[in-house]
């Protein structure tokens, strides 16, 4: 087990990738803070954990919001005395043409994808600094690092999110701690099935172009393992899947 004893907060823990990413670093051996937006979602989650054997505390958090994030960060020290890995996973997205987004929608994703992963980078580094140790993966997205017609305000979350990573591993990494970020590209979670037909579903998977949530459990275990403090500022971009023989 190579994270026994250690402590990770993942956000948006409750569905899709994020929930494939407690299940990887609990096999691992973490304890887990299952954070959401949706708490009955991070309940269910933190309990499947229990069940497994792991330990996990559930957090209803808004990770645009500067308070609800301090307190997720105080409970998570209160229950298990420390913190080591903060995954940054919760993530929102808007479709539309710029010229007809309102400031609301812009405002939103920009809320949740680069705030969000602003105020809980922040909220960990005051535990991690003093430790002089910890692992910060972010959630990019290859639409950080491709445009898309209406996909200005979530692209350009993500590329900021991309340039965030790297900058604050320069900062950090004279107290052991690394930044890094993963760039899923298309993945079947609830996110990307939402306000897509069946038929561009059944085209993306006919063109062999879909992941699946689990795929990206090696890849942040490894990040926020011992072995994956080599890599910091990095962004792993997925674009691609290979193909699984699977029909
Ligand atoms: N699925 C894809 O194709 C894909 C591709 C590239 C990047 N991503 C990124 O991966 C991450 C996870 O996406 P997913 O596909 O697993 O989505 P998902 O919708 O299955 O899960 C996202 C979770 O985040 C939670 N969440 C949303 N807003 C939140 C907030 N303000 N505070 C806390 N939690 C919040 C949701 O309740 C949900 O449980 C996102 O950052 C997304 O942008 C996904």
């Amino acid at each position: 087990m190579h994270l026994e004893g250690k402590v990770a907060v993942v956000t948006g823990a409750g569905s899709g990738i994020g929930h494939a990413i407690v299940i990887g670093l609990a096999g691992e051996g973490a304890s887990i803070v299952v954070a959401d937006v949706d708490g009955e979602r991070a309940v269910a989650v933190a309990a499947k954990l229990e069940e497994a054997g792991a330990e996990a505390l559930a957090v209803t958090v808004d990770v645009s919001q500067s308070d609800q994030v301090e307190a997720m960060i105080q409970a998570t020290v209160d229950r298990f005395g420390r913190l080591d890995i903060l995954v940054n996973n919760a993530g929102r997205a808007a479709r539309g043409f710029v010229s007809e987004m309102d400031d609301e929608a812009w405002d939103k994703v920009i809320g949740v994808n680069l705030r969000g992963t602003f105020l809980c980078s922040r909220a960990v580094l005051r535990h991690m600094i003093p430790q002089r140790s910890g692992r910060i993966v972010n959630t990019a997205s290859g639409l950080g690092l491709r445009g898309s017609p209406g996909g200005a305000v979530y692209g350009a979350s993500k590329a900021a999110i991309i340039n965030f990573t790297k900058s604050l591993a320069q900062e950090v990494a004279r107290y052991g701690i690394t930044v890094n970020a993963i760039a899923p590209g298309v993945t079947d979670t609830p996110f990307w099935r939402a306000n897509r037909s069946e038929a561009e579903i059944e085209e993306a998977y006919r063109r062999g172009l879909v992941g699946r949530a689990e795929d990206f459990m090696p890849l942040v275990v490894f990040l926020c393992s011992e072995a994956g403090g080599i890599h910091s500022g990095i962004t792993v971009d997925r674009e691609v899947f290979v193909q699984r023989g699977e029909s």
